[in-house]
């Protein structure tokens, strides 16, 4: 490729980034319209009860004002985050991406499906402040933010603000629920199921730690942040893999720049009316973050990566460079899930170890798409025969019940019976060159 189709390319690639980065703030600045929208549906509906009705659930009217205040708290929350995050690239622009376009194709910001957001393009450590890209153990994650007094940045004036679908609003009631999972006391329970097995086992696996030079753990698909956090405080230099700009904007601010435990008030259930013991139960408000992140004893190496699993670590200066693989209802997210398999194996190094959890709900399975996206669907049989082939023997396996981003005092609890299992490179992998 010539110079200046190599620059082409490159600038496409940023207009390409801008454009969703801006779509993905939208997404969040349009939250308190979005949620507005379903009260006004709630409050039509109940106009058109009986008046007898209309008494009878005379508490409906002020329930719908106690969300708006719901609502405002998750709104502010939300803003706050959005103030502190300092984009890779200057979204205060809007690119004609036709105009960048090398092959002169229309395209459209990608979508993927439940929880699953928009890729970062290539490879970027994450760091907010501009500072050092990992949030390390020489106190770096000191925060610098200052609530409520400080000006929102120019890209969040609300002229440069877009309307998006629905569906980009839905995502950002999911990092809310996401954030229970990984930064809440009553996301407790879902962490003992998933999170507290692998940290048992990487303990099991590597009894001797130093302090001095820790084993390396890599976490792809780490989404808030929490597992590789309490991998760090185990005695790993743990790196977390994120691709989407969702989750990252949100660990990042949780894991830079809170000050203190329970700093934050959210509602994250009040998006459902449904499966609900009591309106309060609905409505109640969850401290976060449980724990504060700059003090809880990380190990020197702590960091954040962006980007697509396969595209940073599918690179020839991973090869052999983990001593361990943690994978986290992660592997259902590949389009090609022998391709993640495959770089899980090369970049470990021998004798290293790769610890899954996770059910097989592969993301672009029966995806409406027009695009008719890749999507490799095995059985869990077929995915371990694949580890096989890429050299890896099966030490240890077992199925272990969880919930995904439950709401714990809800009548509707989805389970997963997960997969769980560690695996062990042998020398003799069958990798590609
Ligand atoms: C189902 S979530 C699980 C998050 C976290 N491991 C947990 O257990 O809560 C899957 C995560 O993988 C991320 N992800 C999906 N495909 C990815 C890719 N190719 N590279 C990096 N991250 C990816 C998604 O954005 C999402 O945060």
């Amino acid at each position: 490729m010539s110079n200046s189709e190599e620059d082409r390319r490159r600038k496409y690639e940023e207009a390409l980034e801008i454009k969703s980065l801006r779509r993905i703030i939208s997404a969040f600045l349009n939250y308190p319209e979005a949620a507005e929208e379903d009260l006004k549906r709630y409050e039509r509906s109940f106009r058109r009860l009986s008046q007898a009705d209309k008494a009878l659930l005379s508490h409906l009217p002020e329930k719908y004002q106690r969300m708006r205040r719901c609502i405002s708290r998750n709104t502010f929350f939300i803003f706050e985050m959005l103030k502190a995050f300092d984009p890779p690239l200057d979204i205060s622009q809007d690119p004609d991406i036709c105009k960048q376009d090398p092959q002169n194709v229309s395209n459209n910001t990608k979508e993927t499906n439940h929880c699953s957001c928009v890729p970062a393009s290539s490879r970027k450590e994450f760091h907010p402040e501009g500072g050092e890209a990992s949030v390390g153990g020489g106190g770096s994650i000191i925060s610098k933010f200052t609530k409520t007094t400080s000006p929102p940045p120019d890209w969040l004036d609300p002229s440069l603000q877009m309307r998006v679908p629905l569906v980009d609003v839905d995502k950002v009631r999911c990092i809310i629920r996401n954030i229970v999972r990984d930064w809440a006391a009553e996301g407790q329970k879902e962490r003992d199921q998933c999170y507290k097995p692998i940290l048992e086992e990487l303990e099991l696996q590597f009894p001797n730690r130093s302090k001095e030079s820790p084993p390396s753990c890599l976490v792809p698909g780490a989404g808030l942040g929490r597992l590789a956090l309490d991998i760090s405080c185990l005695g790993f230099a743990s790196q977390g893999n994120e691709f989407s700009y969702y989750m990252m904007i949100c660990s990042s601010f949780i894991l830079n720049q809170t000050e203190r435990a329970n700093e934050w008030t959210i509602h994250p259930w009040i998006h459902s009316n449904c499966n609900s013991l009591s309106d309060n139960d609905q409505l109640r408000p969850i401290l976060i973050p449980d724990i504060h992140p700059a003090s809880a004893g990380i190990t020197e190496g702590f960091s954040m990566c962006g980007g697509d699993f396969v595209e940073v670590y599918g690179d020839a200066s991973q090869v052999g460079a983990w001593d361990a693989v943690v994978t986290c209802f992660f592997l259902d997210t590949a389009h090609n899930i022998t391709r993640y398999i495959e770089i899980i194996s090369r970049i470990l190094r021998d004798g290293g170890v790769w610890i899954n959890l996770g059910p097989l709900l592969y993301h672009f399975a029966d995806l409406y798409s027009q695009d008719d996206e890749m999507s490799i669907e095995l059985s869990l049989e077929d995915v371990k025969k694949v580890a096989v082939h890429y050299g890896f023997q099966l030490e240890k396996e077992k199925t272990i019940e969880t919930t995904y981003t439950a709401n714990p005092r809800s009548m509707m609890q989805n389970r997963y019976y997960t997969a769980f299992w560690t695996m062990r490179k042998g020398a003799t992998a069958n990798l590609l060159p």
